[in-house]
């Protein structure tokens, strides 16, 4: 589930390159509209070579509307200006977003907001994993002070999932942002291959505009692959709903004695050999 997105682009390219591409891809909104997240999510299926599903996700929240996430920080085509380089994809849709949505099950990698998997555990659909990238432990956010971009979005699908008891990897800001990669180091990914060329070009985006490159959804997508290289607490947290300059906030109990809960939270991470695992997926798919 994602929301391409320069660094969702980048997870799906490191599942595919590790011999994990996806059963299925949903394209829904969030970094960009839930069209262009779906047709997006197309050209790079279409790219991969990948013969899976793809489906549209959803253009709301679990309650309402979603906030409106003002400029495109992903530029205009959700992929830094590389969108036009991916397989065509299908002609726009006149059709609606199938709100309710499409229920999912399984092992699940969530690179946006929780609304689709919400759903899923209100339809008590058999979901056996989530691995998601949002969320913040003390680092404070990057859409508000306080809340991280997918939490944020849809801040009643977030706190639903956190207290449903599934089983929850959050990948926080706190890690994602130890991860980022400089120029010197996206001209090595731009000569892993054609692939990672386009990754690139994608990525430059956010260097181009005088902004880090932090590939938050390819740390998730590692952390899928290999949690190995990350240390682990189990932790209870919640997302604020009501709060006046807070919402969206996960709240983790960081207490030693604090509430117990289950949500399985990265405290630590291998940085290096995590770029080493994106490069080497890049560099699998040639
Ligand atoms: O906060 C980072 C997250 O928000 C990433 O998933 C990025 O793609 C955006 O969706
Ligand atoms: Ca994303």
């Amino acid at each position: 589930m994602c929301d391409p997105g320069v660094d969702d682009f980048v997870a799906l390219l490191v599942m595919a390159g590790a011999g994990a591409a996806p059963a299925a891809i949903i394209g829904t909104a969030g970094n960009v509209d839930v069209e262009l997240a779906f047709r997006n999510a197309v050209g790079i299926a279409g790219l991969l070579g990948l013969d899976c599903p793809v489906a549209r996700g959803c253009s709301r929240g679990l309650t309402g509307a979603y906030p409106d996430t003002g400029e495109p920080f992903h530029g205009v085509d959700g992929l830094g200006g590389m969108a036009g380089l991916l397989p065509a994809t299908p002609a726009p849709s006149s059709a609606p977003s199938p709100d309710p949505l499409p229920l999912v099950t399984g092992s699940l990698l969530v690179t946006g907001a929780l609304t689709i998997v919400a759903a899923a555990l209100q339809a008590d659909q058999p979901v056996d994993r989530v691995v998601w990238m949002g969320g913040a432990v003390a680092g404070g956010g990057n859409m508000t002070a306080a809340a991280e971009f997918n939490a944020w979005l849809d801040p009643e699908a977030c706190d639903l999932v956190l207290a449903s008891g599934v089983h929850l990897t959050m990948v926080p800001l706190d890690i994602t942002h130890q991860v980022s990669f400089d120029p010197v180091e996206l001209g090595v990914m731009a000569g892993l291959g054609a692939l990672a060329g386009l990754a690139t070009h994608a990525c430059a985006h956010f260097h181009a505009k005088g902004a880090p490159l932090y590939p938050h959804d390819a740390v998730a997508a590692v952390a899928w692959l290999h949690p190995e290289l990350f240390e682990w607490e189990e932790r209870w947290v919640r997302c604020e709903l009501a709060g006046t300059w807070t919402r969206g906030m996960t709240v983790v109990d960081r207490r030693p004695d604090g509430v117990g809960g289950a949500v399985r939270i990265p405290v630590g991470v291998d940085v290096s050999a995590v770029k080493e695992r994106i490069f080497e997926a890049l560099r699998a798919l040639g």
